[in-house]
């Protein structure tokens, strides 16, 4: 399954021993946690004490039928899918039951792999229906507005909860686009300095030679054109909080200033000899390998040490489980009502194909890919063919395990292009190389060069 959720469970339900022992034999196999009963009155039993993700019966059994089976679970369980197993001869038993509400019905007799491709759909179906429970969704993202259901999102939830307690220096890494400003807004606004200014400065974006002066600001006449003294980031952030964002962008120079600003908790303005006290928390990001950069020395271990009294790794989208269809829903939701559209949903190929894509650029590149095909769409689902073509070849294609190094690179590149509408800057970052390591790389595959 190469998942790294918990395992699904699922409760069987069979009057036949033989049955019952291929089902749980076959799902076993498939990574399934699966429990049997041979009667609806056991199942009703064992549900009342247990929680499962499906529910698999047949249809015909002695005393109560499976139907039955599936009416109650659907009353009382709304957060369980149920598939029933029916033979030729009760085609209707069949119809009845996706009325009565079951994510789908298996027919016999069937293949083992008929039977994983079913429960597979029928998990994916219930996933997204759970996710479309508006009534929950106002409690998954009550989490500081950071949406995650995930029980790698719950870490981070956690650790921002301990960060907002103290003042303590924080280091956030991610991915490009996991959320790394909205974890950094999340703790300075729920710890006791939210009533002062959160300032996020981007390290990367501001030229070397004028870092010194925004951050610590400048005297009258400290350097050509500082005509009136000014104040820097770290004075109007006094009593609040600094985002140092893209930290690894900084010059060793830099680093040292930093530094000092952490062990004094003083800051000396370009051009003045005195230096004053700020009272101002740090919280750094970076989507680099620091550590790494630190081996490399081009960042300073003891500005990194420093600076990771708590860090917080925050996981990249394709490690959050269902949280896609979440996020998904989320943003569907946003952008139509911006645009005064009908809600819109997706077709069940067109959710298989979204949750298999590598998402290179994590939650900001599913936000930008659902506002375009909002924007796009005229009906009221969106189909696997409405996304982009990139997604639809590599998305779904399971890695086989005998393609060459270059190729699977290739191809990671061309997705990371894709997903920053080819600005090489960002992808370079992304990938983690130097743009001209990237120019090199994209000189092998012709189609990237047009
Ligand atoms: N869990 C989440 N729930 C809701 N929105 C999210 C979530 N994570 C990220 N976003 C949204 O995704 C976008 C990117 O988030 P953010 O800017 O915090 O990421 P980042 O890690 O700082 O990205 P970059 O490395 O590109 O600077 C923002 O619009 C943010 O609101
Ligand atoms: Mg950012």
């Amino acid at each position: 399954m190469g998942e790294h959720e918990s395992r699904r469970r699922i409760l069987v339900v069979d009057d036949a021993p033989d049955t019952l022992e291929v089902l749980q034999r076959n799902l076993t196999i498939e990574g399934y946690m699966v429990i049997t009963a041979p009667g609806v009155e056991e199942a009703c039993r064992i549900l009342d004490t247990e929680t499962f993700d499906l529910v698999i019966t047949d249809y015909k059994m002695p005393k109560i039928t499976g139907l039955d089976l599936v009416r109650h679970v659907r009353e009382n369980f709304k957060d369980t899918g149920i598939m029933m197993i029916t033979g030729y001869a009760s085609i209707n038993g069949a119809v009845e039951a996706v009325k009565s509400g079951a994510e789908d019905y298996l027919a016999k007799p069937f293949t083992e792999k008929e039977l994983i491709g079913a429960v597979k759909r029928a998990l994916e179906k219930l996933d997204a229906r759970r996710t479309l429970d508006t009534g929950t969704e106002k409690k998954r993202l009550s989490a500081y507005g950071i949406l995650g259901e995930s029980s790698a999102m719950q870490r981070v939830f956690k650790a921002i909860e301990k960060a907002a307690s103290t003042s303590a220096t924080v280091l956030i890494t991610g991915e490009s686009g996991t959320g790394k400003e909205l974890v950094a807004r999340a703790i300075h606004y729920n710890s006791d300095r939210k009533s002062a200014p959160f300032v996020p400065v981007n390290c990367g974006g501001i030229p070397e030679g004028l870092l010194e002066s925004e951050l610590f600001g400048h005297v009258k006449g400290a350097f050509t054109g500082a005509v009136d003294s000014r104040a820097g980031f770290f004075q109007t952030a006094d009593g609040g909080t600094i985002f140092l964002d893209e930290v690894s962008e900084t010059s060793l120079a830099m680093q040292v200033k930093l530094l000092r600003v952490l062990q004094d908790k003083e800051v000396c303005m370009v051009g003045s000899s005195r230096s004053r006290k700020v009272d101002v928390r740090i919280v750094a990001a970076t989507n680099k390998d620091l550590l790494g950069l630190v081996r490399k020395e081009v960042f300073r271990e003891d500005l990194f040490f420093r600076l990771s009294v708590i860090t917080i790794a925050i996981p990249s989208l394709r490690n959050r489980g269902n949280d896609i269809f979440l996020l998904m829903h989320h943003f569907l939701r946003k952008f139509a009502d911006e645009l005064d559209k009908p809600p819109l949903r997706f077709s069940d190929d067109a959710l298989r194909i979204l949750k298999n894509y590598y998402w290179p650029g994590n939650v900001r590149e599913l936000e930008n890919v659902i506002q375009r095909l909002v924007v796009m769409t005229d009906g009221n689902v969106i189909e696997a063919p409405d996304l982009p073509s990139l997604m639809r070849s590599s998305g779904i294609r399971a890695p086989s395990l005998n393609r060459a190094l270059g190729e699977v690179e290739q191809e990671h590149i061309r997705n990371v292009l894709a997903s920053v509408n080819g600005n090489k800057t960002k992808a370079s970052q992304i990938l983690g190389i130097d743009r001209k390591t990237l120019r090199e790389k994209l000189k092998d595959d012709k189609s990237l060069n047009e």
